[in-house]
């Protein structure tokens, strides 16, 4: 069976987004599915170099795209991107955007971004899926908070077809546990999972 993949962001453990990507996990399995959390703070990933290698190594694949290979942990990450059924987010916003070790890896895609824009089956070719999103943040109002996060999501997902559905944000969540008072917030998020799961295949 093909599985659900959830990243969650924070840099914090145990916080608002990890409780959001557990009741996630709690949604898929209620539904039937099977899945894994990735903490991605847990992992060690090296900053792009800009080096210009994965432009012009189109006879490379997979892990061999980029020049630091699997010299850390950003290919362990991408994995579940080529095979997951579904892919669930759980983050938290920083500056008005995303974590920067997440940020951080999403930047050693630009590899599939080559990939992808120059037709290479690989990528090219990999299943049409939806991403699903829970994003928190500590202000109560703003209306661009989310905005930054959701775009750089969208656009990296987009190399490996996987299309991004609207948010399901929580504002004026910044204490470690600020997300258990917000109303419903167990149910809206187990929901999601269980919907996620359901809706694709
Ligand atoms: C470095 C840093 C930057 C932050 N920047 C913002 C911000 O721009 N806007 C905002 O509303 N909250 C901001 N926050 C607050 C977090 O979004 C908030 O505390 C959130 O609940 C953290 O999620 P977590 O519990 O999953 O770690 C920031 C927190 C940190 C640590």
């Amino acid at each position: 069976m093909k599985k659900a993949v959830i990243y969650a962001g924070s840099h914090r453990k145990g916080g608002n987004s990890d409780q959001a990507a557990n009741l996630l996990a709690r949604g898929v399995q209620e539904a039937g599915g099977q899945t894994d959390i990735i903490f991605i703070r847990d992992h060690a990933i090296m900053p792009c170099q800009a080096c210009g290698f994965c432009d012009k190594s189109i006879d490379h694949q997979g892990s061999q795209r980029c020049i630091l290979g699997e010299k850390d942990e950003a290919w362990t990450l991408f994995s579940p991107l080529f095979t997951a059924r579904t892919v669930l987010i759980a983050s938290p916003i920083y500056f008005y955007h995303l974590p920067s070790m997440f940020k951080t890896w999403i930047d050693r895609s630009q590899q599939f971004w080559t990939a992808k824009t120059t037709g290479e089956h690989w990528v090219a070719d990999l299943p049409k899926r939806t991403a699903h999103t829970v994003l928190v943040a500590g202000r109560p109002t703003g209306k661009k908070l989310f905005e930054g996060a959701h775009i750089t999501l969208r656009y990296f997902l987009h190399n490996f077809n996987i299309a991004l559905a609207d948010p399901l944000i929580f504002r004026g969540v910044d204490k470690h546990d600020d997300l258990s008072r917000q109303s419903d917030f167990e149910a809206r998020i187990i929901e999601l999972g269980h919907h996620a799961w359901t809706s694709s295949r």
